[in-house]
C-alpha cells in the first residue's frame, strides 16, 4: 500500500485549495498547544544546507502589537500613493491586514548570520536562506489551515521600524508578519480576486530550453 493513499492525496489537494490568506478573524483565542503544533512544522521544513535560519517572534504585548499596527497603517498609506484613479479607489477598499482582530501575531525572520549549515548552498546566493524561511512558512500555513485556523501574511510594513520596535538583531531580515486566528469565513477564491484586484491564473506557464 502507498504511504500516502489516493484519499490522502485528494485531501491534501483540497487543503491547498482551501488555504486562503485570511484577513477577517474572529477574536476568540487560539489554544497555545494548538499553535505550537502548527509551529512545529518549521522543524520539518527544507532549508539551504540545513541552516534552519527561521526565527519566530510572538508579538503579544499591547505595545508591540500597537506599534506593528501603526507601522502597517503608515506603510499602507504610503503604498496607496503608488496608485491612481480606479486602482487607487479599489486599493482603498481592500482589507490588507487582520492585525486588529487576529489573536496571534508572529514576526518571522531569517537569521542571515547563522553558522548552522556552515554556509552550504548559500555562498553564491545568500538569499536562499530567506527562501528557506518562505518554504517553512508555507508548511505552517497549511498545518494551521488543516486545523481550521487562518493565516494572513502582512508585508506592507517598514522593516527597519519593526526591527526597532521589536528589538530585533541587526542580522535578522523580516520575511513575514503573520496574523493567525479563527477565520470568519471559508472560501476557495482569493479575496483579491473576489474584490476585483486581480485573478488567479488557470494554468502554469512552463518554458522549455
Ligand atoms: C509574500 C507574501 C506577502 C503578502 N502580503 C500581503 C499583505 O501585505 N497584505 C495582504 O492582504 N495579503 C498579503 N499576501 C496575501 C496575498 O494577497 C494572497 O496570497 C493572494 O491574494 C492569493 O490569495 P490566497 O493566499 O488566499 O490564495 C501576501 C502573500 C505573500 C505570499
Amino acid at each position: 500500500m502507498d504511504l500516502f493513499p489516493k484519499a490522502f492525496q485528494s485531501d491534501l489537494a483540497n487543503l491547498m485549495r482551501w488555504r486562503r490568506d485570511v484577513r477577517r478573524f474572529r477574536t476568540d483565542p487560539v489554544d497555545r498547544a494548538l499553535l505550537q503544533d502548527c509551529l512545529d512544522t518549521f522543524l520539518l521544513a527544507p532549508s539551504v544546507g540545513l541552516s534552519e535560519p527561521w526565527r519566530v517572534i510572538r508579538v503579544d504585548s499591547a505595545a508591540a502589537r500597537t506599534a506593528a499596527h501603526n507601522n502597517f497603517q503608515n506603510a499602507n498609506q504610503d503604498a496607496l500613493q503608488g496608485y491612481s484613479g480606479e486602482k487607487a479607489a479599489l486599493y482603498t477598499g481592500l482589507k490588507l491586514s487582520g492585525m486588529q482582530d487576529a489573536p496571534v501575531h508572529l514576526a518571522v525572520y531569517c537569521d542571515e548570520a547563522t553558522d548552522k549549515g556552515s554556509g552550504l548552498g548559500a555562498k553564491t546566493m545568500p538569499e536562499m536562506r530567506r527562501y528557506s524561511v518562505v518554504g517553512a512558512i508555507n508548511l505552517f500555513w497549511l498545518a494551521a489551515r488543516a486545523r481550521g485556523l487562518g493565516v494572513g501574511w502582512v508585508s506592507i510594513l517598514d522593516e527597519a521600524q519593526l526591527a526597532q520596535d521589536l528589538t530585533v538583531s541587526a542580522d535578522w531580515r523580516l520575511v513575514a508578519y503573520l496574523c493567525v486566528g479563527w477565520p470568519q469565513t471559508s472560501d476557495t477564491t482569493p479575496e483579491l480576486e473576489t474584490l476585483g484586484w486581480d485573478t488567479r491564473r488557470g494554468h502554469l506557464p512552463i518554458e522549455t530550453r
